[in-house]
């Protein structure tokens, strides 16, 4: 294996020189990462990270799973690339697994290299069902980077593009820390939606897109009743449901996928992330109905390729065989209980702490309208340089993110509280 590296700084000095400017990093000292291995990266001098992060929501059986590492090498030697211009089979063979294991009927499936195309497609196939062009998403929420996924996008930290695409109305983020409501009272974020179809669209929406609970946005978990209003708001409107499971998807909640705490069955689901183990892919699945309306030709050059889909389905195999949705749930109410002592420990720093499964946000600064951005990335950083990597979300960016890979165990969740726990007592009052 390679043993000489060319360091941090000569990688900022080319970032600086090579990639555009927009290309966003964490850290003030950021280390060079090397290897990856289970719950750990290692950087270029050996040091070994508790990663709680998992690649933004990507590695949940872990970095190089030996089996997924098999799996994707005996594909690279065999046949890494196509089209679906000609027939091979681990395609189907994936559509077909993704088919069998999720929760609702939807059945078909489009794939590509990212989500984002994966969310520009699901829009594609609503305006090709319902013959509308107009959308409903939420505000904090994040879908991609397209010039359609930006201008879905409800983050300004992401939405860089100065000519959005038009026909896209931003709902309240349904958050009740924001809103000081208190959980299921009045549901007025819901009712808002009806407001928002009936006042700024024709009233003849394509459909509403979301994520079930907001990764960029901070983890926002909508109330319980949230997702059902709103679908009945979205079907007496003649709307399509989209649901965004890039982050949610595949047991990160503790559930297949995330919409299946609030009891919704979606028409089409996106997503991409962790079905790939780590390479490229992106997908959107829909009913059989909705399905059919996209029938002129359609392709995508690395979507379906064979490394990918042999890729994704190990992936579900092992999901489902170790029993990785499940044990999301159990570990995430570990985390959560020792994320709450935090809180409960450190009031004048941490406002809230919120998540389902192993996806969880902490909020810092006191309250809802005083946020700690600075405070947060002093942790993110202190955390990186004693071996833990979380990561930052919110539109304030004063959110810690914890998702880590879904093999996490009960010590590893106890040490990284334990390094939070370390760094909160010394943080500046
Ligand atoms: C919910 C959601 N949708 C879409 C995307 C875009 O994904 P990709 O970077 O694979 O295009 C992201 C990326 O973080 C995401 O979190």
């Amino acid at each position: 294996m390679k043993d000489l590296w060319i360091g941090p700084e000569e990688i900022l000095a080319k970032k600086q020189k090579y990639l555009m400017p927009c290309v966003y990093h964490f850290y003030k000292d950021p280390p060079q990462f090397v290897r990856g291995s289970g719950m750990y990266m290692y950087d270029h001098k050996g040091k070994k990270y508790l990663d709680f992060y998992a690649g933004v929501s990507v590695h949940a059986l872990g970095h190089c799973h030996p089996e997924m590492v098999e799996a994707i090498c005996d594909q690279v030697k065999t046949l890494q690339h196509t089209t679906t211009i000609y027939l091979q089979e681990s395609i189907v063979n994936l559509a077909e697994a993704l088919a069998m294991f999720s929760p609702w009927n939807i059945p078909r499936t489009f794939f590509c290299a990212s989500a984002t195309e994966a969310v520009e497609g699901a829009c594609l196939l609503a305006s090709l069902y319902t013959g509308r062009s107009e959308f409903i998403v939420l505000q904090n929420s994040l879908h991609g980077r397209t010039k359609l996924g930006m201008s879905l996008t409800g983050l300004s930290f992401w939405r860089t593009d100065p000519f959005p695409v038009g026909g896209i109305s931003h709902a309240p983020v349904p958050c009740c820390y924001h809103c000081h409501q208190p959980e299921n009272d009045n549901m007025q974020c819901a009712l808002e939606i009806e407001r928002i179809i009936s006042t700024c669209t024709s009233g003849k929406i394509a459909a509403f897109i979301a994520e079930p609970i907001q990764g960029n946005g901070g983890i926002t978990v909508p109330p319980d009743r949230y997702f059902q209003l709103v679908y009945d708001i979205v079907k007496k409107a003649g709307g399509l449901f989209i649901v965004d499971e890039t982050q949610t998807g595949f047991g990160r909640t503790g559930k297949k996928f995330a919409m299946e705490h609030y009891e919704v069955e979606p028409d089409i689901v996106c997503g991409g992330k962790s079905l790939g183990g780590g390479t490229p892919v992106g997908f959107f699945s829909a009913k059989e109905e909705i399905a059919q309306a996209y029938k002129r030709p359609g392709a995508s050059t690395f979507g379906g390729n064979p490394v990918s889909m042999e890729a994704g389905r190990k992936f579900l195999e092992i999901l489902v065989r170790d029993n990785l949705i499940q044990s999301s749930f159990l570990k995430g109410q570990i985390l959560a209980k020792g994320l709450q002592k935090l809180k409960e420990r450190f009031p004048e720093l941490i406002g809230d702490v919120r998540g389902k499964g192993l996806m969880f946000g902490m909020e810092l600064g006191p309250s809802a309208l005083s946020p700690y951005p600075g405070l947060t990335d002093s942790i993110l950083e202190e955390a990186k340089n004693q071996g833990l990597l979380l990561g930052k979300t919110g539109p304030s960016r004063n959110v810690l993110t914890f998702m880590p890979p879904l093999i996490v165990t009960e010590n590893q969740i106890a040490q990284a509280l334990e390094i939070l726990e370390g760094i909160m007592k010394n943080a500046p009052k």
